[in-house]
């Protein structure tokens, strides 16, 4: 064997492991719990066939997780000695939803391969396959994440975006987490999916820029239609659809409503209003849904490789809840 040969499989031999752990890979439970992927999509599809809404929710809970040190499961912590929940956080509190499916996927799991399927992996098949049940896109999800030792409520706080922040910011906080613009409009095409509480949008309804004056770039008719239902004070939690056309279908129609003036966030219409690219990205969308559906799954992707905890870091709790004791 020549040199650069013997070089070539010495750093194989010594590198190959080391390598391999640090990639997801959607094989990563091939011969460890063959069945994980099937055992997650019939307990989704169960909960999905319960309540419609549960596909959004789940959906969302991967990306809430994502943004505060990455596909970690450090959300689905709940409080106990030093940890204090991500549940209360801003973003999170009587908003994020869906945290018992994912107890009934992990107990599922653990009866069929004990500690072997994380709950940052769990979340990121649930979320898929929830995308798929509600007619989005399928794609094969990279896999082989551990799960955090702790949480982070000021993560949760502030790397999350918020419907009122501006754009800027909105762009900001997804740059932090290695996602660019077009990342940023096809993800936030989520929303052609799930419900918002009236507590998330009423400042366009009434006073958008503090002159108590409606959001001028939110149709007028619609805006009015909204105050039916959100009232200047009181009925915070009101559910009003993110996609007033096909709440339950994943679809384009949600770049169609902003186009139209008519969508529900803040967070939603500025993508049409405020920058020149997002802009001609929504309408581009408003046209193709085959673009839009195609580059979610591309996203969706990207998304779920934000830091994952892989190798001997983090662990493989046994319940998502709680850390292993
Ligand atoms: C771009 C910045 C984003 C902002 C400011 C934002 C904000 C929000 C807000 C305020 C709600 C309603 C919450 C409530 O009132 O309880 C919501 C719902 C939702 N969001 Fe986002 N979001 C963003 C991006 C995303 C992304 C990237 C995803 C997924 C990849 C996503 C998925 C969802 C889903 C599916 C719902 C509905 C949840 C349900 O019905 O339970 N959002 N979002």
């Amino acid at each position: 064997m020549g040199f650069s040969m013997s070089v070539l499989v010495f750093s194989m031999l010594v590198f190959t492991p080391l390598c391999y752990s640090e990639y997801l890979n959607p094989q990563f439970y091939a011969r460890s719990c063959p069945k994980a992927q099937e055992i997650v999509r019939s307990v989704v599809a169960n909960a999905v066939a319960r309540e419609t809404r549960m596909a959004a929710s789940l959906l969302r809970l991967h990306f809430h997780d994502c943004f505060v040190k990455g596909c970690d499961a450090s959300l689905l912590l709940d409080s106990s000695g030093t940890i204090i929940s991500e549940k209360g956080s801003l973003p999170n509190n009587n908003s994020a939803r869906g945290f018992e499916v994912i107890d009934a996927i992990k107990s599922a799991l653990e009866k069929e391969c004990p500690q072997t399927v994380s709950c940052a992996d769990i979340l990121a098949i649930a979320a898929r396959d929830s995308t798929v049940l509600a007619g989005g896109p399928y794609w094969n999800v990279p896999l082989g994440r551990r799960d955090s030792t702790g949480a982070s409520l000021s993560g949760s706080n502030n790397n999350i975006p918020a419907p009122i922040n501006t754009l800027p910011t909105i762009i900001t906080k997804f740059k932090l987490v290695g996602l660019n613009t077009v990342d940023l409009v096809t993800l936030s095409g989520s929303h052609t999916i799930g419900f918002s509480r009236c507590t998330s949008f009423r400042q366009r309804l009434y006073n958008q820029t503090g002159n108590g004056q409606p959001d001028p770039t939110l149709d007028q008719s619609y805006a009015a239609q909204l105050r039916s239902g959100c009232p200047r004070s009181g009925g915070d939690n009101n559910l009003f659809p993110l996609d007033r056309v096909t709440p339950a279908k994943f679809d384009n129609h949600y770049f169609k409503n902003i186009v139209g003036a008519k969508g529900l966030l803040n967070s939603d219409e500025i993508l049409f209003t405020k920058s020149q690219t997002t802009m001609e990205l929504v309408k581009t969308y408003a046209e193709n849904n085959n673009l839009f559906i195609d580059q979610f799954a591309k996203s969706m992707i990207k998304m779920g490789n934000i830091s994952p905890l892989t190798g001997s870091r983090g662990e493989i709790r046994k319940n998502c809840r709680r850390i292993n004791t």
